[in-house]
Order: C-alpha cells, then structure tokens, then sequence
C-alpha cells in the first residue's frame, strides 16, 4: 500500500494535455532529436520592453509586498477604464478581483457558485479546465458540443435543449481556444436571450479577445441586463505575451467580486505587486504592440492554414481569433491520439489531439501558430511525409 493516501477528489482532477507534451518533446530533445513545437498555447514574442521596463521601475521603486488581495487600486482602476471602454459597460475597481494568471477565475467562479450537483455547461471541445474543476469540486459538467459545420460557434438552440433547474453556470470561450471559433453578436443575444433573468451565470472567458482577424469583439457582459450575470475572464498573458507574468482578472458583480477575493485571500493571498504595475503600463501604454504581434499572427495563420490544405485527406476551416488551427483529420486517422503520438515520435511535429479538449474533439487536432511562418513551413512538410507514410501503411495493413 502507498504511504501517501489522497483524498477521492484527486482522482476527478483532470489535466492540460499540452504541458504533458510539452515534457514529452523536451524529452526526445533531450536525446538530439529535433521538435517543432506547435503544442504550446503562448505567443512566442518577447513582452514588449515598456512593460518589462515598468516592472523593473517597480522592484526598484518598492513594489515587492503583498498587495490587498483584490489586486492594487491603481491597477483595478486601469482594467475597470479597459473594460469599461472595450465592452461599453460602466466597471468600478470594486468589482475587479486580480489574479495570478487568468486560470484561478475558473476555479473560483465554480467553487463560488456551485453546490454538489449543479450544472455547469461548457463547450467542448474547450479548455480542458472547465471540466475538470467542475468535476473536481462535484460539480456536473454539461458537455455544449461545438460542431464545424457552425464553425465551431456554439450554438444557442442546443443550449436551450441543456438548460434544467439545476444549471447555475454556463461557460463561454470566445474567439475559442481550441477551435478558433468566435461567437457573433447575434449568437450572443440568443444566448443572453436564454439565460437572462434566470438564477444562471454566464462565466465569459475572454482572454483570445484582442486576437482577432477582422471580426468584431463582441461581450456578452455588454448586452442588456447581462453584466449583472456575467464574469468576465481576461487577463494580460496573451495580448501582450505574458503567459511567464502570471496576471489576470475577473470581472464580476460587488457582490460576486467580493467572494472571489475571499478566495484569493485563502489561496493565494495577491498577485505579484510588480506584475500588477506592468499590467497597468501595458493596458495604459501604446497598443502598437499588440497590433504588430496579431498582425504576424495573421501571416502565420494564412501560412498554416494554406499548407494544411494542401495536405491530402486534411480539412480546415480558417482560424477567425486566437492562434490555433483545428484541422479534421478524420481521413487520415479517426484516433487524433494516436495520430497527435505518431507526429510527434515519427515527425518530430508536437500538436494536440483533439480529445485533449473534450470526447467532441476527436478527429481533430490542435495546432498553435505562434511559432515562426519557417517553423510552421517546416513541419508542414514534415507532416506531409508522415502522414503519406502514415496512409501508405495503414493501407497495407
Ligand atoms: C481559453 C483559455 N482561458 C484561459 C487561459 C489561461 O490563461 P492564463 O495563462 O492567464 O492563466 C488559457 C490559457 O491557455 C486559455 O486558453
């Protein structure tokens, strides 16, 4: 028998694939072997230098103590005057909670909101935490499938269909981290339409919400009544590349606010002063930056998706925000698992299957563009070659 003894709820905790794979590449790196890193989701640009520069100002100037665990006020000030401004709704400090990276929102807001048994509806394919913090805190995660057919934007009729008195959270993720789908306007009065004036809140992870190719950034939160059931999730990490930074925010109700901070006061106690400073520089400083970094994202993404094109028996739909492609590569293999392992072993590609996201993103893979158009053209050619052996074998077989 082990000597250490868990508690039952280790065992609902679920993971995020791409750090497994990450360590898996690192792994045969590590044995020379060369990899393409199409796994991780961070852009791969340095944080611009007025914000590196803001936070050495800060160490130097004192900004190494706790903060109050809401977050500085000046720093709340800055995301309220950002939020206010990018959804058109009027946001106090007050209902601003800051958080080591965006990630700690999602646990908060379930462990808030939801008793045993009340459901959480979530996208899938999606960010594989919604479900397994649901799951963890005995939560029951209600599965919102996103087809291609919509473009992979969720679809409000389904929603209606996954409503019961016991839903209390519904979790939106737009543009989409996997599938790069954004939610229309229109999408989103559907589902404020189904959601408003009900006991349900809608968490709204809007942290891809400056990625965007030409669509128009739309928040939920700024429709009629809806900032009152919204908390919105953004956060710094990946407008300005600051995945390292570890900063983010929830925007909620005062009421709500303050139970997240009760949260972060018996977790993490604040955020890293001098981060909270750079936050303000980087949302209070010039946007050029970010332009430039979704501009080259735009270039990447034209290459990735060209390439994956051509490659015979793959489909893709063109990313519209974010820096991921999700490719159906069906045709090609039905298990995106093993397809995603033989990349990686036989190519020295590193992608996600799809079911790293959810049981609805099998025959799918993930690939994050964030990486150089040379790295991209690269792999792309390696997959060429695997793939057609790849075929040639199963053929064969
Ligand atoms: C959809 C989505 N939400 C939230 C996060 C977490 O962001 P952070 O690194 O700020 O915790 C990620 C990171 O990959 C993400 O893809």
């Amino acid at each position: 028998m082990p000597l250490e003894r868990f508690a039952d709820r280790m065992a609902r905790l679920g993971t995020e694939t791409a750090f497994e794979v990450l360590a898996r590449a690192r792994a045969l790196e590590a044995l020379g072997r060369s990899v393409i890193h199409l796994e991780i989701g961070e852009p791969d640009f340095a944080t611009p230098d007025h914000i590196k520069e803001a936070a050495a100002r800060a160490l130097r100037d004192g900004y190494t103590h706790y903060t109050p665990a809401a977050g500085l006020l000046e720093a709340r000030e800055a995301i309220a005057e950002d939020v206010s401004q990018s959804r058109g709704i009027p946001v106090h400090p007050d209902q601003v909670l800051i958080t080591p990276g965006a990630k700690p929102v999602m646990f908060f807001t379930i462990m808030a909101l939801l008793n045993p048994g009340d459901e959480v509806i979530y996208p899938d394919p999606g960010f594989p935490i919604y479900e397994s913090v649901a799951r963890f805190l005995d939560a029951r995660p209600v599965p919102w499938v996103l087809r291609e057919d919509r473009e992979f934007r969720a679809d409000p009729e389904e929603l209606r269909a996954l409503v019961t008195p016991r839903t209390r959270l519904i979790i939106l993720n737009s543009p989409h981290n996997p599938t790069a789908g954004v939610l229309s306007r229109a999408d989103l009065e559907a589902i404020a339409g189904i959601v408003r004036g009900r006991p349900i809140t809608v968490l709204s992870d809007e942290i891809y919400g400056r990625i965007l190719y030409g669509a128009q950034f739309a928040s939920i939160a700024s429709l009629p009544g809806m900032a009152e059931q919204t908390i919105i999730l953004d956060g710094l990490s990946k407008t300005y590349a600051m995945t390292g930074w570890r900063i983010g925010y929830g925007v909620a109700t005062r009421e709500v606010a303050a139970r997240l901070v009760q949260l972060m006061v018996n977790s993490n106690s604040c955020t890293a002063a001098f981060t909270q400073m750079a936050a303000i520089a980087a949302l209070r400083g010039d946007q050029g930056c970010v332009e430039r970094m979704v501009a080259e994202f735009r270039r990447r993404r034209d290459a990735m998706v060209k390439g994956l094109r051509a490659l015979p028996g793959v489909r893709c739909l063109v990313p519209a925000g974010a820096f991921y492609a999700f490719p159906n590569i069906r045709a090609i293999d039905p298990d995106s698992g093993r397809l995603a392992a033989h990349l990686l072993n036989e190519a020295g590609v590193a992608v996600l299957a799809g079911t790293a996201f959810g049981a609805h993103g099998e025959g799918y893979l993930r690939l994050s563009y964030a990486n150089s158009v040379d790295a991209i053209t690269e792999a792309l050619s390696r997959m060429q070659t695997a793939f057609a052996r790849y075929t040639a074998n199963a053929r064969a077989t």
